[in-house]
């Protein structure tokens, strides 16, 4: 597996493949790999022929008073572990490769709409620096296929809107949540959890759980959110937003709407956690 910050080297490396014919799957990533992101990896194996893998800290994507110094930063074992993979490129780009004007006088990518609410609500400009950083990644990577986790369901639908509009030519593949025994999402901040917020943490998911088995006995969205968010302040957590949506527009669930996701974002301790379920009425 070759490794390199430098966009000439990753260049050669795709201009070779492209030479010999070879498609290539991306994995962006901020790094701190678990097995979700590891998904991934074997995901973009299956796609193409060749794999490149991303690790980039996006300053961008944090508000200020975030956790961007404080987020995990673990190159050596997730550079052993996608080598271990079998990924082909590990791209480790420099803030100022990428940001050479620093972050201020930067032209930006903006989803206007999906990006405003729930997550996007609670961190604004966090969709913006999401955006604008993959589509930055596509341009120099210039992938036939990039994958990424439903966990973050809302930033898959940000990146696929994006690419719709601006007609960019790559295939965005969506993939399962890859979750601990207890139901936990993976996650690289669940790393900030105690022991005792740890043994609290899966309370999230079984409140999705829960919610989904009211929506398919009857009980109206707002009736189930609302219920949930007392569910999660119970189990320690604080609730950022508990929401019954349309499981392609995000949109708030309307009655007749019979593919649904729930999203959820909640505070415990330090941790920012988020997940969902999609719901199936039909
Ligand atoms: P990061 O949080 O490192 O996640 C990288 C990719 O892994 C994303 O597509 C995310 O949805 C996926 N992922 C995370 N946890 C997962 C899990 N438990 N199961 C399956 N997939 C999971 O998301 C980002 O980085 C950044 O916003 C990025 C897209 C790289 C732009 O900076």
């Amino acid at each position: 597996m070759q490794t390199t910050h430098d966009s000439h080297r990753l260049h050669q490396a795709l201009k070779q493949w492209q030479q010999q014919g070879l498609s290539v799957a991306f994995v962006p990533t901020m790094g701190n790999l678990h097995d979700g992101h590891l998904l991934l990896v074997k995901e973009a194996k299956q796609r193409a022929d060749k794999v490149v893998v991303s690790i980039f800290v996006n300053p961008m994507q944090f508000s200020a008073g975030e956790d961007l110094s404080n987020y995990p930063r673990t190159l050596e074992q997730d550079s052993q572990a996608l080598f271990e993979l079998g990924a082909d490129l590990l791209f480790t780009p420099t803030p100022e490769l990428l940001y050479p004007n620093g972050l201020e006088n930067q032209t930006f990518v903006e989803v206007p709409g999906i990006s405003d609410k729930y997550c996007g609500a609670s961190r604004p400009g966090h969709f913006r620096g999401v955006a604008t950083v993959v589509c930055k990644l596509f341009n120099l990577v210039r992938p036939d296929v990039a994958i990424f986790g439903r966990k973050d369901y809302q930033q898959l639908a940000v990146i696929r809107a994006m690419v719709r509009d601006l007609n960019l030519p790559v295939e965005v593949i969506g993939i399962d949540t890859v979750r601990a025994a207890d139901g936990l999402a993976l996650s690289s901040r669940n790393g900030y959890l105690n022991e005792e917020q740890r043994m609290r943490a899966p309370a999230l998911k079984l409140t999705l759980d829960w919610a989904a088995e009211q929506l398919q006995f009857g009980m109206n969205a707002e009736e189930v959110e609302q219920l949930a968010n007392q569910k999660l302040e119970q189990a320690g957590f604080e609730p950022d937003y508990f929401h019954v949506c349309h499981a392609d527009s995000l949109e708030k669930a309307q009655p007749e709407d019979k593919n649904l996701v729930i999203l959820a974002a909640a505070q415990l301790g330090p941790a920012r956690l988020i997940d969902n379920l999609r719901v199936d009425l039909n």
